[in-house]
């Protein structure tokens, strides 16, 4: 009998970073479940999961709670049905598409299953030379371990005491042996988001030492502009983009670069089939969903309300936050009494772990105002 393992997005616990404590956190949230740690997550049975009728509340990927938007939806109900073709008209469309979005062409777009696939081959071009890269702690670390797996040595910079990223501080870190430069903007789990000036000064500098990747993956949740503009005249500028979270594209698996001709000819080497790796609904529904702007002007409006009612109840109970530019709220439980973890699952609530032991920080996604009440109930 096979077992079919359901993880919850990019976010999740099974990869090899931090799963001690994450396995720590989750088990005590599995305890309150009154379930096995891995039977939570396991299917005895090969049909396909219902996954979408599991009881959860799910604030721990930051994932959109209100997509797909209704576009998207009917395009992929439509492509459905030319699965049995290869999509590269398709995948051409979204290319154009999301180069018209950015005032560029199609040579400076590399399409990936995710922004997920765009970090890992941004990472490979990096590790064509041995030597080190360098993230911000606490950052997006999943996909260093592809990094750390051809052999480039992770540098870690922490954050500034008010949790941004230290730019300074990453300038600083670079040595000659430095192949590449990952800038979270906004930084998850933290939220917070470094100005573009700041950053436009920190590519000018980084990017002669070595790529500077720069994951623009909530930034549709700031009114700040994406660094796009810049890569004609930064070669070693590479900006990660993903329909998954103002989108609600998550399980569509949509990314894609943004960079310089010459330097998505170089990420293109690193896949036998560059952009191969979208299906035909997928595409779909991403060319839909930048046809929609209604759909993300409602999510960026409902998730601020929600995002500000949670920080206030938050705050209203002791707990410590930081001011978010995303989907997605850190905050410190360092005065927090009762068992976090535990009140979640009673409430059958998916929230993730402790980033920084020392500070207790812990992060929770954004839902709907529904569902961040119930939150902020079972916190209570
Ligand atoms: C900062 C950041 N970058 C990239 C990703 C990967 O997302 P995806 O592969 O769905 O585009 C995530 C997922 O949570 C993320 O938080």
């Amino acid at each position: 009998m096979s077992i079919i393992i359901v993880t919850y997005g990019a976010d999740t616990a099974f990869m090899t970073s931090n799963r001690r404590t994450w396995l720590k956190n989750t088990g005590l949230a599995i305890a309150g479940l009154g379930l096995a740690p891995l039977e939570s997550f396991a299917f005895t049975d090969t049909r396909v999961a219902d996954v979408a009728a599991q009881p959860f509340i799910r604030l721990r990927s930051n994932e959109n709670p209100y997509g797909p938007s209704p576009m998207a939806r009917e395009a992929m109900s439509k492509y459905i049905n030319e699965s049995n073709r290869y999509g590269w008209q398709l995948t051409s469309a979204l290319i154009a598409a999301v180069a018209q979005a950015h005032g560029l062409a199609a040579e400076n777009i590399l399409l990936g299953a995710g922004s997920t696939e765009i970090l890992d081959i941004t990472a490979q071009l990096a590790a064509r030379q041995t030597g080190n890269f360098i993230i911000a702690d606490p950052s997006y670390d999943y996909w260093t371990d592809t990094a750390t797996g051809l052999g480039l040595q992770k540098i870690k910079v922490p954050l500034r005491a008010d949790k941004h990223t230290d730019l300074d501080a990453m300038l600083k870190a670079i040595n000659q042996h430095t192949r590449l430069v990952y800038i979270c903007n906004p930084n998850n789990p933290t939220g917070t988001i470094s100005n573009r000036e700041s950053l436009v000064a920190f590519l000018k500098k980084a990017g002669t030492q070595a790529l500077v990747l720069v994951d623009e993956a909530y930034l549709d949740f700031s009114d700040q502009q994406s660094l796009s503009s810049l890569v004609s005249g930064h070669k070693n500028l590479v900006i990660a983009k993903t329909f998954s979270k103002i989108y609600g594209l998550a399980g569509a698996r949509v990314g894609y670069a943004i960079a310089h001709p010459d330097t998505i000819n170089d990420l293109s080497k690193m896949r036998s089939t560059p952009h191969g790796s979208i299906s035909v609904v997928s595409a779909a529904a991403a060319i839909a969903s930048l046809q929609d702007g209604g759909f993300v002007t409602s999510t960026r409006l409902q998730n601020e309300q929600a995002k500000t009612y949670t920080a206030q109840q938050l705050e209203g109970l002791g707990i410590r936050c930081i001011a978010s530019a995303t989907n997605f709220i850190y905050f410190s439980l360092s005065g927090y009494k009762p068992d976090f973890f535990a009140r979640l699952a009673q409430a059958n609530i998916l929230g993730t772990r402790i980033y920084e032991e020392d500070g207790k920080w812990s992060r929770i996604t954004i839902g709907t105002m529904d569902e961040m009440k119930q939150f902020v109930e079972a916190i209570r």
